[in-house]
């Protein structure tokens, strides 16, 4: 029998307390605004691609994150998830900077090809955004704010629940600041005229239970760049 040196093997309590040393949690702690401020200025970097690509783009993101936060809101979804939703908002067209200026102001229909380049978007944000482990929650919102309630939507064709929710209220936020806002080729819609349009979408483009809440907030108060009629 060969006599084994016991001080090869630490104590369990030994081996936690080494694996967390003071010296580590001094560190972290002096590194933290750091890395704070590191997010700040990603997403600074972020917003200033959007807003380099087109000045719309910027105001219809802000317009689009004030609502989802409010269709957040009423749906009770948690602080943290309003907060991801609110970047996930202000971050949902990034992928647009990969398409042609011709394509997104074209003021006609769009030819398939076209379309088809604009489709892409969703997933061109997230091919920009795939490194940033800070923003891993807000991903699956950006890619999937182009799926429809009933399947027919993209990129990947999820129906109901299988979208995740922050991408379903972002989705009628979305289309909210569209038919609110004038362009140079259709002026804002009535309120009115956008309710009609929620009611005839839901179910099929949108979610109903978000449809709802957000005639209820219709009728209470209209968002900036609703017209009453
Ligand atoms: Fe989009």
């Amino acid at each position: 029998m060969t006599d084994r040196p016991s001080h090869t093997v630490l104590p369990t309590d030994t081996q936690n307390r080494a694996l967390k040393p003071v010296a580590i949690n001094r560190w972290m702690q002096r590194i933290h605004p750091h890395i704070e401020a590191a997010h700040m200025e990603s997403m600074r970097a972020l917003l200033a691609a959007v807003d380099a690509k087109d000045r719309y783009t910027r105001s219809h993101s802000l317009n689009v994150a004030k609502y989802a936060v409010e269709i957040g809101r009423r749906l009770r979804l948690p602080e943290p998830a309003l907060d991801t939703l609110e970047v996930a908002s202000l971050l949902h067209d990034l992928g647009k900077i990969g398409v042609a200026d011709a394509i997104l102001n074209k003021p006609g229909p769009l030819t398939k090809e076209e379309f088809e380049a604009i489709k892409k978007h969703p997933q061109t944000a997230i091919d920009i955004l795939g490194h940033m482990s800070f923003l891993s929650d807000h991903r699956p919102i950006i890619l999937h704010h182009h799926e429809r309630f009933d399947g027919t939507g993209y990129p990947a064709g999820l129906s109901g629940d299988e979208i995740p929710i922050g991408a379903r209220a972002l989705a009628v936020a979305d289309a909210l600041d569209t038919m609110l806002s004038p362009r140079t080729y259709k002026r804002a819609f009535t309120t009115n005229h956008v309710r009609r349009e929620l009611r005839h979408c839901a179910g099929h483009q949108f979610d109903p239970t978000i449809v709802n809440l957000t005639l209820r907030w219709l009728d209470e108060k209209p968002p900036r760049g609703g017209k009453m009629m």
